[in-house]
């Protein structure tokens, strides 16, 4: 493994809240997380079947994260207020050679929403990006009328680098989405 866990320390983003790397005891916080957001993300994510929202299907997600998080080839964090996680933050598909790229997806608790917890933790994790993975390149995508995600990358230095039909499974159906690049 190229990266530590002391690589990714706790971060106190803004008015309390803190960015940490995703751990194997959060099941529970993230299936409640879920459950209170299902209707705020659905038109956003993939379709998740019942279990996804249940302590049990959180560890496995979980396990399967940290997993790849081992490999470095994923950072998945989360963001915590008062005890309750309020969104994620993930680092995917980490690639190295002359590539240095990876994924960026993010989303943000509804009642949280408004606040700049979105943009802030996007700046943190562009700092981790550069710093401590030494990548050159961060992508992200965003469904063609997700006008706040757009705001997001506009205000962290993304640019628009294309449109990919059918790019991903969203809600049921293939749909197309406008592809984002911040060079590091
Ligand atoms: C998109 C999302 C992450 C935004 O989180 P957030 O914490 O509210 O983001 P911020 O407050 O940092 O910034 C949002 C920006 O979008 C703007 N915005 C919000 N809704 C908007 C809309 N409908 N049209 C245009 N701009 C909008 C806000 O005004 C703000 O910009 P500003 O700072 O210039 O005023 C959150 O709404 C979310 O989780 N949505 C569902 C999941 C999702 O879309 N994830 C991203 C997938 S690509």
């Amino acid at each position: 493994m190229l990266t530590k866990p002391q690589d990714f320390p706790a971060a106190t983003l803004l008015d309390g809240i803190t960015l940490t790397v995703l751990s194997s005891d959060d099941a529970d916080r993230l299936a409640a997380a879920y459950r209170r957001n299902r209707d705020h993300l659905a038109p956003w994510e993939p379709v998740r079947p019942d279990a996804f929202f249940t302590a049990k299907g959180q560890q496995a997600v979980i396990d399967a994260k940290l997993a790849l998080h081992q490999a470095d080839s994923e950072v998945p964090m989360i963001l915590s207020e008062a005890g309750r996680i309020i969104g994620t933050v993930t680092l995917t598909g980490i690639v190295r050679g002359p590539f240095l790229s990876a994924n960026l997806g993010y989303w943000i608790d509804a009642a949280c929403t408004g606040r700049g917890v979105g943009t802030a933790a996007v700046a943190a994790v562009i700092d981790t990006a550069r710093e401590t993975l030494g990548l050159h390149r961060v992508q992200a995508a965003t469904l063609l009328h997700n006008a706040a995600s757009q705001r997001i990358l506009a205000k962290s230095g993304f640019e628009r680098i294309g449109l990919a039909p059918q790019y991903l499974k969203i809600a049921g159906q293939w749909q197309d989405h406008l592809l984002f690049q911040r060079i590091l």
